[in-house]
């Protein structure tokens, strides 16, 4: 999909600073383009003559109804920043598409505003806290307010950024803490746990009835580890490039965990994807669904929820050419075979 219009639109409409909290990554000089060329270089290999006449994008995913697509929105913070409906604005695009949608933990509205609004099936991304009270009650409310699944994001520890890109965050976000009542954005960030370990995927997965999935895992070890410990579903992810430089793209982590826990978990991943041949190239090597970020960011800051709509519209509309194109009718035959990948 060419972003062209809507990156500029997104430019136009935003304020500097929050166009640039959007953007940034951990290491200036690197942006998603490094993500998205991996998955560009992942050549398909078409199948023919095999009578497809009927393309089906529809997908399912334990905690979730049938979906149009197996593609989802990535949890991003301060949808608000974007546009006036913020989160709500996003649960509608992803209602009349078909579409999961992953609330932030450090979104606008809170939690209870959120699902109230929500007309169709979300998952909700959690932080761990400091204080085990504040991690608990968000899991109850988030449950509560109707939520399918727990993504617990576990790369979010080590606090990284340059002192202007936290200030960029710190001077336009202090209002956007739906979920940390009278908090300013740095104070929300200092509530946030450092040394995790495996064992508070099993405190959080006993704190709730919701499946927890496991979100920025790159390393198929930990993969393991993480489904060991009770994760019901990993989320391969480098956060768009925004915890760390020189992090490996999702491209090249994902089939060596979709080897390790895949027939054990759903595997989705994040990272990079801007286009349906994308979608598919990430579905070949095993993703049981596809997550985007900033695209869902740049179509909300366009035109609201029928920007975000446009957008998801366009790439699930590529998935399906892709999947003719290919040769497969259905998701679950994405296979494998399908790609090439180069040989990292
Ligand atoms: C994020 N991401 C993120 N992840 C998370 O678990 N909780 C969060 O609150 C946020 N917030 C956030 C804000 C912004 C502005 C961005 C760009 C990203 C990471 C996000 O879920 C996802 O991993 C990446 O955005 C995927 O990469 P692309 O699609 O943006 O290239």
């Amino acid at each position: 999909m060419d972003f062209t219009k809507w990156t500029a639109a997104a430019l136009r409409a935003l304020d500097p600073l929050v166009w640039s909290y959007f953007m940034a990554t951990a290491d200036p000089t690197e942006s998603t383009e490094h993500d998205n060329d991996a998955w560009q270089r992942i050549e398909i290999v078409p199948r023919v003559l095999r009578g497809v006449e009927n393309i089906d994008t529809t997908a399912t995913l334990p905690a979730c109804a049938p979906l149009a697509s197996p593609l989802v929105i990535a949890p991003t913070a301060g949808h608000g920043l974007a546009c006036e409906e913020a989160e709500l604005a996003s649960a509608r695009a992803a209602a009349s598409t078909g579409t999961l949608m992953i609330y932030s933990h450090s979104a606008t509205v809170g939690v209870e505003e959120f699902g109230a609004a929500a007309t169709s099936p979300w998952w909700a991304q959690a932080y761990l806290l400091r204080d085990p009270a504040r991690t608990r009650d968000y899991l109850d409310r988030a449950a509560a307010a109707g939520a399918c699944a727990i993504v617990l994001t576990v790369d979010g520890s080590v606090p990284v950024g340059s002192a202007s890109f936290r200030t960029t965050v710190q001077a336009r976000l202090s209002a956007v803490a739906g979920n940390f009542p009278g908090s300013t954005w740095t104070e929300m960030v200092a509530t946030y746990a450092t040394g995790l370990t495996v064992d508070h995927i099993s405190t959080v997965a006993g704190q709730t009835t919701l499946p927890v999935y496991a979100k920025g895992v790159l390393n198929p070890i930990d993969a393991a580890r993480a489904v060991d410990a009770g994760a019901a579903g990993i989320i391969v992810s480098n956060h768009g490039r925004r915890q760390m430089g020189g992090v490996v793209s999702t491209a090249k982590a994902l089939p060596r965990i979709v080897d390790a826990v895949a027939e054990r978990v759903p595997v989705i991943v994040d990272g990079g994807i801007r286009s349906g041949l994308d979608v598919f190239r990430a579905l070949a090597l095993g993703a049981s669904a596809v997550a985007v970020g900033r695209p869902v960011l740049w179509g909300l800051a366009a035109d609201g929820a029928a920007g975000v709509t446009a957008v998801l519209t366009t790439l699930i509309e590529e998935l399906r050419q892709a999947m003719a194109g290919a040769g497969v009718g259905r998701i679950e035959q994405i296979s494998r075979d399908l790609v090439r990948p180069p040989s990292w």
